[in-house]
């Protein structure tokens, strides 16, 4: 444990009163699951973004699975995905048995690059494999390339369904991320955008979609809990007509979210506010590759590469050393390809995708959080400037 009382998080969720009076409305009610505040949440959130549907969820993991399962893939099926991201992208498509296939991210951005997409579409078609969608991921934030991969999608017959886990709430011209593509999911864990403390959130437009993933989020059953525990018709009188799964949100999460939903803009800004003072501050130091700035970008994370080329120490050791100082910090991510399971089970080894990798030896998730302060952040800059003048490799004057 950090015994520094002044330790600056990685993130930290913005939790006030009125999160706090909606938490003790739930629990004074009387129903804690699945119930009103669900609905309403739902209805609130649809009507903010535009989504055509929008079903609560207890996870993005589970938001992503019940997308998949209603996109009806199985085993022999292909799905396109970055290796750049979190395994609960990758690990619902292992649930229905078909398998992710990886694509390396972009020279000069985190998302997964359209032109290799667009190759191993071919190449995949070509093997007369089974490809039937691909899953971006808006890594920190930044829906770049999203429009590409949408038509690419779209000109290849392939369903688009976004990991918009980092995602929300970013507004583009063609509405909100996640919303206008086949489906949209984000991830209300207790550090992302707004939270819930777990839950997500699907947005999908096609309503035999959107009603296949409302009974499959709870049991199969072919009546929501609210309805079956407030309507006329005894609450037995249901049917189950399929196997299904316990996704749905409670009540509890939902009182939360609504609060959360309201704020989501008032968050956003502060997080940009406090990346236009990250860049500000971190920009003349020559040993540090900073992300542009960006206005349509959730800014979840604030993700810099050290330029360890120039620095006698490793990416590790920079994070130690930030630690040790009383800041804490994140690595996002290390590629799936190089992970265990889908290294043994695909064949990959390092060097199968180098962008990512190389990637992976440079990032560090700086501490980005809406109630952050101004100090804190310089603290943080002023630590990063330390090291680095430290570990600065001195460059030796050529001797003409
Ligand atoms: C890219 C990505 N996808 C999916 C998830 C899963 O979200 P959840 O924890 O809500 O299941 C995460 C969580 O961190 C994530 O970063």
């Amino acid at each position: 444990m950090n015994q520094n009382t002044d330790f600056i998080p990685f993130a930290l969720p913005s939790i006030e009163k009125e999160e706090e009076e909606a938490v003790l409305r739930v629990l004074r009610s009387g129903w804690l699951t699945t119930g009103k505040e669900t609905l309403a949440f739902e209805k609130e959130f649809a009507s903010y973004t535009g989504a055509s549907h929008a079903l609560a969820v207890n996870s993005a993991t589970a938001g992503l699975h019940l997308t998949m399962e209603a996109m009806g893939i199985g085993p022999g099926d292909v799905v396109i995905v970055p290796t750049y991201t979190f395994t609960a992208t990758a690990e619902v498509i292992r649930y229905c048995g078909a398998d992710p296939w990886f694509v390396d991210m972009g020279e000069t951005s985190w998302n997964m690059d359209p032109q290799k997409v667009s190759d191993t579409i071919a190449s995949l078609k070509k093997k007369g494999r089974s490809l039937k969608g691909i899953m971006p991921v808006h890594i920190g934030g930044d829906p770049e390339f999203l429009k590409d991969l949408h038509s690419l999608a779209v000109q290849n017959e392939l369903f688009l369904v976004e990991d918009a886990a980092h995602c929300f709430p970013v507004e583009t011209e063609q509405g909100y991320v996640g919303t206008y593509t086949d489906a949209g999911v984000y991830s209300f864990y207790a550090n992302k955008t707004i939270t819930t403390g777990e839950g997500g959130m699907i947005a999908v437009k096609n309503p035999e979609l959107a009603r296949r993933m409302e009974i499959m989020r709870l049991h199969g059953i072919d009546r929501p809990a609210w309805d079956r525990y407030t309507s006329q018709k005894a609450s037995w009188e249901y049917d189950i007509v399929a196997p299904g799964f316990k996704y749905n949100m409670t009540d509890i999460s939902a009182a939360i979210g609504r609060v959360q939903l309201s704020k989501a803009k008032d968050l956003m800004h502060k997080r940009q506010r406090l990346v236009a003072s990250y860049l500000e501050a971190l920009s003349d130091l020559d040993f540090l590759e900073l992300p542009l700035w960006k206005n349509e970008h959730a800014w979840h994370l604030f993700l810099i590469k050290i330029k360890t080329e120039k620095l006698s120490i490793g990416r590790n050791r920079f994070i130690e050393e930030l630690q040790e100082a009383g800041i804490g910090t994140s690595v996002h991510y290390k590629p799936l390809h190089m992970m265990s399971y889908y290294k043994e089970r695909y064949n990959l080894s390092n060097g199968n995708f180098p962008l990512a990798e190389n990637a992976f030896q440079r990032v560090i998730s700086l501490p980005l959080f809406p109630d952050m302060s101004e100090e804190q952040l310089q603290r943080v800059c002023h630590t990063i400037k330390s090291i680095g003048a430290v570990h600065r490799i001195r460059e030796t004057a050529g001797c003409g």
